[in-house]
């Protein structure tokens, strides 16, 4: 069994505090740091790129799970690793060639994500599962933080889960959209073993993170 882990979306942080809001991130027991790249094309918002996140990391010893919602995302791959990102999750629908940019991901020794969104099936992916290190699964159309939750992704993170087991594979399955103290539990059932989550993490009691975080761990 995998442990579970906590990967908190800055999307929901205060943009003015952007160092400081990581370290207490960090601080607060954070396993990942949820780091969505948006380009205002592939979805309608415009977030932070390269230069931003590469001052982040000066402030921050844990991974950065670096979601690319960006197309064409793949002669973007390679910024974004020299800007420190250690995982690297990109769209299938945002690539002419999914296949290449996994090779290209992994040729630069980082982890490699594809993500699926709520209408995209298993099947896009299928193919490439031997060769990813993740699959996040979108439990809302991606764009904004504070959504609400699809619980009919679950479904499809059984049957990736019951895929990875008969096929004895080992990535990891992430879950992403409206993640909140109700739902983590039939998540973690389903099969996610790393749950994003920025709203319930930066707005729940109070804003006390490490609470959060650990509420999110032991549902
Ligand atoms: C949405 C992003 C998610 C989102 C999660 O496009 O990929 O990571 O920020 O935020 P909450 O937990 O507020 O849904
Ligand atoms: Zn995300």
């Amino acid at each position: 069994m995998k442990k579970i882990q906590i990967s908190p979306s800055i999307l929901s942080a205060d943009f003015s505090q952007l160092g400081n809001e990581i370290k207490r991130l960090e601080k607060g027991g954070a396993d990942m740091i949820h780091v969505d790249v948006m380009d205002g094309h592939f979805v309608p918002n415009l977030t932070i790129g390269p230069p931003v996140i590469k001052a982040l990391k000066k402030h921050c010893s844990i991974q950065f799970d670096v979601h690319l919602m960006i197309s064409p995302v793949h002669k973007y791959i390679e910024a974004y690793s020299e800007a420190g990102a250690d995982i690297i999750t990109i769209h299938p629908e945002a690539t002419d060639n999914i296949e290449d940019s996994i090779l290209k991901i992994k040729s630069l020794n980082k982890k490699v994500g594809v993500s699926l969104n709520p209408d995209s099936k298993i099947d896009l992916i299928i193919d490439h599962l031997k060769k990813i290190d993740l699959v996040l699964i979108m439990s809302v159309n991606p764009g904004f933080g504070g959504q609400k939750f699809m619980p009919e992704v679950l479904d499809k993170v059984k049957q990736l889960k019951d895929i990875q087991s008969k096929k004895n594979m080992d990535f990891d399955i992430e879950i992403d959209g409206g993640i909140n103290f109700d739902n983590c539990q039939s998540a973690i059932e389903a099969g996610a073993n790393i749950l994003v989550s920025g709203t319930t993490v930066f707005k729940s009691n109070n804003g006390d993170i490490k609470k959060n975080i650990d509420l999110l761990k032991l549902k």
